[in-house]
């Protein structure tokens, strides 16, 4: 079974990626064929400098190594390192209805909030579905924001597949319940681009000032609160130990529940967890040459797999004459 997903370098890694992407995908990789990589065209919708790309490439790719994806058992490279993508987007944008795209929330809730908006925002899920489809995988484990963007791809590859015969295998999405969306600071999906993250590797006073900053109500400690709608709550309960989680609960629930405690024990949590992967990142990022040598072997294997493929759709479209 291939396991596939990919990341945006267009800012730091924070808990919502970790949750909801990263760990699930880590832990795919003594049980299937696991695909990763760095979505560095998708990032392209928001960042134009190219400096600043090329540096969020290799920090999201250290960032990775660091949590634990070895390279060695999954397939990680860069997007655009295998530019077939880019063809394939193509091939599949000339059969994708503009309704199709035009109905993606993604796209409304970006415009929405005033991001201008260019043709590569609105053209996105193609080049998302190129991504899947090309690799021909069977599962994408994703947070509840992509939802949509699979079933595009499943709409996509089910129409290119009834037009030129079967060529894709359709896949299915993997979202988890549990971490579907986790909030920002502010209580809104915590996104890069609403500037609401919590980083996973920030130093420890960023990272105690970031948690200290979860946005929650003024109801007094004695008081009953409900942790379903309490963004740090809704954080905490990620991290804590089972137990005391439980407990915290109880608490909130019966009244005795103080933030300022449960922000401080959630701080010094995230910063005893991700110890290990920091010092890691630390290494890794000393040696940039050795995380280009893992990229670029991880881009060779990952072309090789794309190979057929391309190969079927280009004589199947009629671009081989
Ligand atoms: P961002 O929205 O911060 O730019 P990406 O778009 O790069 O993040 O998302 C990478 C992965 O992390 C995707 O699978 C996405 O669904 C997931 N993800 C991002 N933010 C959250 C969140 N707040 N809760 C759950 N999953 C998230
Ligand atoms: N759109 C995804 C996001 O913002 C990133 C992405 C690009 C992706 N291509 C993908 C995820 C292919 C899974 C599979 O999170």
């Amino acid at each position: 079974m291939r396991v596939l997903s990919g990341i945006q370098p267009s800012g730091a890694l924070h808990l919502g990626n970790y949750l909801a992407m990263m760990k699930p995908m880590i832990s795919y990789m003594d049980r299937s064929q696991l695909f990763v990589f760095v979505v560095n065209m998708h990032a392209m919708t928001s960042v134009t400098d190219g400096e600043k790309l090329a540096e969020g490439t290799l920090e999201a790719a250290s960032d990775f190594l660091a949590l634990g994806l070895d390279p060695h058992r999954s397939i990680f490279w860069v997007q655009s390192d295998v530019p077939e993508v880019v063809e394939l987007a193509w091939i599949l944008t000339c059969i994708t209805p503009m309704g199709l795209l035009e109905r993606c929330h993604s796209y409304k809730d970006k415009v929405a909030k005033g991001i201008s908006p260019n043709h590569g925002l609105f053209a996105y899920p193609v080049l998302m579905a190129a991504d899947i489809l090309l690799y021909q995988a069977n599962v994408v484990p994703v947070g509840k924001d992509q939802k949509q963007h699979i079933e595009v791809t499943r709409d996509i590859a089910i129409k290119f597949n009834s037009i030129y015969g079967d060529t894709f295998i359709i896949p299915e999405g993997e979202i988890s319940d549990q971490v579907a969306t986790v909030p920002g600071i502010d209580g809104q999906k915590m996104s890069k681009s609403y500037g609401n993250t919590i980083e996973i590797f920030l130093d420890e006073k960023s990272l105690r000032k970031r948690v200290m900053s979860v946005k929650t109500d003024s109801i007094p400690v004695d008081q009953p609160k409900d942790p379903e709608t309490c963004n740090l709550f809704q954080i905490y309960r990620h991290f804590a130990p089972k137990g005391r989680v439980e407990e915290v609960k109880r608490l909130y629930i019966e009244g005795g529940a103080s933030y300022g405690v449960v922000k401080k024990e959630l701080a010094e949590i995230l910063w005893e967890l991700f110890r290990g992967p920091r010092q890691e990142k630390q290494k890794l990022l000393g040696d940039p040459g050795y995380i280009r040598s893992v990229l670029a072997d991880g881009a060779k294997k990952a072309r090789e797999i794309a190979t057929p493929t391309i190969e079927d759709v280009r004589r199947k479209i009629g671009v081989k004459y």
